[in-house]
């Protein structure tokens, strides 16, 4: 077998998961699902989710992905543990399930960013999301968006994934904060900040179980959690990583990209419309490409470049995604079969290009992909992994996250019973109120 590759410095591995986990769910999802679920209590329960249960997940995954240097599937094997094969091929098939219809938006973005230096959808910005979601235009640019994800995870680890992400995930904060102190001096974008940043009690009290799966979800599909996406990045670590700063720190920065997300988002729907307008008005899916439109073409000029960087970064975003999607199913085949890189990314991207037709077709599909994805698929996923490590491997995932770091056995520890309780209750009760919020109807666009 030829040598494994390992990240070229550890900047690289935190920049890339950090550009894994910073995409369309902070960028697009956050916001809306924000502004649908109640504003700053959504919020709320989202970060404590990414702490208290997260965290603790991510660094699960980390370990297993250090402690075996091979992707998410044979892990399992190369620890003692084959039956357990399978969760990394749940967790593999969940990833390209997700990453067939992340292109289909994927492809919104390039045409949104295209869009605004055209000024295409100065005149209509409703009827350009129309022709922009479904249909040929769709299907044409998932299609590239698909293409370039390949090719960028064609170069490999360092000359591909880490040379691109130390780029991305730069630009993306600066160009973020810029936007959300742009946002501060809008008129009208006042009020925004209340909605957004204090949560109302009550109504957090009184929605908590519709909000819970929501939220905890957000958290989970936000870390690139349940999708081997960490277990594979981290596989390419040293163990003189410390990777329980290094999940602190990409947690951290995750979330705080999510909020300025929010900040950039939420109070241009507000100038817009003096509120968040719900789904029939330009929130849901659309929020962020009607709605934030319709703040750029209001802008003139200026929004129209706006449009751009703004559309630009989200791109940047979601490519630096995709690319940690596409690298758990590439890796796996190259790793067990020794395929050549190029081609067996280019062969998956194929196939997930066509299951994704579905999704450019009729947004309908979108939802349905996206929702399975949410409530079921990766709470399974995260559960099966938590309990694998929590209770299946627990001493050797002690000594593992404690490598690299000065001591450490307390927090160890501490953190295995965190795994063995909070975060296993938790992601029990978001699975169980996923599953019962979808039955017995899944909604699924058959006609
Ligand atoms: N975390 C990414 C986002 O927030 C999506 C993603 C999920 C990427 C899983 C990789 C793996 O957009």
């Amino acid at each position: 077998m030829t040598q494994r590759e390992t990240w070229a410095t550890r900047a690289g591995f935190i920049l890339a998961a950090v550009g894994s986990a910073v995409g369309l769910g902070n960028i697009w999802q956050f916001p809306f699902k924000t502004s649908t679920n109640g504003g700053a209590a959504f919020v709320l329960v989202y970060l404590l989710a990414a702490v208290l249960i997260g965290l603790p997940a991510i660094l699960g995954e980390f370990v297993i992905g250090r402690r075996a240097n091979l992707n998410a599937v044979a892990a399992f094997r190369k620890l003692d543990h084959p039956a357990w094969t399978a969760v990394g091929a749940l967790g593999l098939l969940t990833g390209m399930w997700i990453l067939s219809y992340y292109s289909v938006v994927g492809g919104w973005v390039i045409q949104y960013t295209i869009g605004s230096a055209t000024g295409a959808y100065l005149t209509d910005t409703a009827a350009y999301f129309g022709s922009v979601a479904t249909g040929p235009n769709a299907i044409a640019f998932h299609g590239l968006f698909m293409a370039i994800t390949v090719g960028i995870v064609a170069f490999g680890v360092e000359d591909g994934i880490e040379a691109a992400t130390r780029l991305m995930v730069p630009s993306i904060v600066v160009i973020l904060v810029g936007l959300a102190v742009y946002a501060v001096t809008l008129d009208g974008s006042g009020p925004a900040y209340g909605y957004y940043l204090s949560p109302d009690i009550d109504y957090l009290a009184a929605n908590l179980a519709d909000i819970v799966p929501f939220a905890v979800g957000q958290a989970f599909f936000s870390l690139s959690l349940g999708m081997g996406a960490m277990i594979t990045y981290a596989s390419y670590l040293g163990d003189d990583d410390n990777l329980v700063t290094d999940g602190g720190i990409i947690v951290g920065l995750n979330s705080a990209v999510g909020l300025l997300a929010g900040l950039v988002v939420v109070p241009l729907l507000f100038v817009q419309f003096g509120t968040v307008p719900d789904s029939a008005a330009g929130g849901g899916p659309g929020a962020l490409f009607v709605s934030v439109a319709d703040a750029f073409a209001s802008l003139g000029l200026a929004g129209r470049a706006l449009g751009v960087v703004f559309f630009g970064v989200v791109l940047v975003a979601a490519l630096s995604s995709a690319i940690s999607l596409l690298e758990v199913a590439t890796s796996y085949v190259v790793d067990t079969y020794g395929g050549r890189r190029p081609v067996v990314a280019a062969a998956f991207g194929t196939g997930l290009f066509l299951l994704g037709t579905l999704s450019a077709w009729r947004t309908a599909w979108l939802g349905w992909f996206d929702t399975l994805a949410y409530k079921v698929l990766l709470p399974t996923s995260v559960l099966l992994a938590v309990v694998f490590v929590g209770w299946i491997y627990g001493p050797q995932a002690v000594d593992e996250l404690q490598k690299g770091t000065d001591g450490g056995a307390r927090l160890a520890t501490v953190w295995l019973w965190s795994l063995r309780t909070v975060v296993l209750v938790g992601v029990l009760v978001t699975l169980y109120l996923g599953v019962v919020s979808i039955y017995p109807s899944p909604g699924l666009p058959f006609v």
